[in-house]
């Protein structure tokens, strides 16, 4: 990068712990660079029990805005003056914006990355349609939960190891959400319309969900929110079902698109493969893995 940093340079960043597998840096300073900004956006990992004074020390505007993830999308909800609606009803924020006044507002884009991803991968489908049934009852669950009915799904049906995380979430999330234990999962994929995988079974190929997924309707869409692998055991399953598949990688290139016009007051460069990218990233670590 030959760009130099002076004092007019706008500072962005995400927070997480870890961060280095992160991908959101490579994908807002690729579209900072094509769009020919003056900015950056640095990845930060502040100690998993800092999170607020980190954020505390940002207050002010130096830093425009942030992104968070893991561990910190509960915490970030707690440091915020101001919460959106998305926000509060996926009981975490993904994006947090620090005003010249000192106030930090947070935001979830994570839900329009989801609907996104399902737009962009599997078009014509419509959240309206039919029942969703999201499996996990954490807080990538929630978010999606929430998400969708939002989005005017008519029946959300959170589908957990653990039945009684599930009540907790389906009761958060309200509208018509239902929780179902594993052993109930042939009734919850009953009529569903999209299958959303929100679990962490399947990220380490040893630990897949086994689920009875002939029981999802041929026409359901099936994604997944995680993308490391990218096709994970769950989209490898669904796919050689038939179903349409959306990937987690999809998601992230589509919350990532309103979290830089949060950020700079304008849209990403459309000219930039930023999927590409990743993907070449993700083969590149998975290179040094193998
Ligand atoms: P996050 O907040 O990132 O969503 P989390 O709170 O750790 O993560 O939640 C992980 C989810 O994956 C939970 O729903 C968990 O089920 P439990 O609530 O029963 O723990 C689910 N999960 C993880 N490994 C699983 C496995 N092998 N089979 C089924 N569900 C699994």
């Amino acid at each position: 990068m030959t760009r130099s940093i002076t004092g007019a340079t706008a500072v962005a960043g995400v927070a997480g712990s870890p961060i280095a597998h992160s991908l959101s840096p490579l994908i807002q300073n690729a579209w900072i660079k094509a769009a020919g900004l003056d900015a950056v956006y640095v990845p930060f990992s502040p100690p998993p029990d800092r999170f607020s004074h980190f954020a505390e020390g940002l207050r002010g505007g130096a830093v425009r805005g942030l992104n968070v993830t893991l561990p910190f999308k509960e915490a970030a909800l707690s440091v915020a003056h101001e919460v959106g609606e998305r926000a509060e009803r996926a009981g975490a924020a993904n994006l947090l914006i620090f005003n010249e006044d000192g106030s930090i507002v947070a935001d979830n884009v994570d839900g329009l990355g989801l609907l996104g991803a399902l737009a962009s991968q599997a078009p014509g489908f419509d959240p309206k349609a039919g029942p969703a049934v999201v499996m996990g009852a954490g807080g990538a669950a929630r978010g999606a939960a929430s998400a969708l009915v939002m989005a005017g799904a008519p029946e959300v049906r959170l589908v957990n190891r653990t039945l009684a995380r599930a009540e907790v979430v389906a009761g958060a999330v309200g509208g018509a959400t239902r929780a179902f234990s594993l052993d109930e999962a042939v009734r919850a994929f009953d009529g569903a319309n999209v299958v959303v995988n929100a679990t962490s079974a399947g990220v380490a190929s040893d630990d897949a969900l086994n689920l009875p997924l002939e029981g999802i309707p041929a026409t359901a869409v099936a994604m997944d929110m995680t993308y490391s692998p990218l096709i994970t055991p769950f989209l490898s399953r669904a796919r050689l079902l038939g179903h349409p598949i959306v990937d987690g990688l999809e998601m992230l290139v589509r919350q990532a698109g309103p979290s830089f016009e949060a950020f700079f007051g304008r849209v990403p460069p459309a000219d930039v493969d930023v999927r590409a990218l990743c993907i070449a990233a993700l083969d590149a670590k998975a290179g040094v893995k193998a």
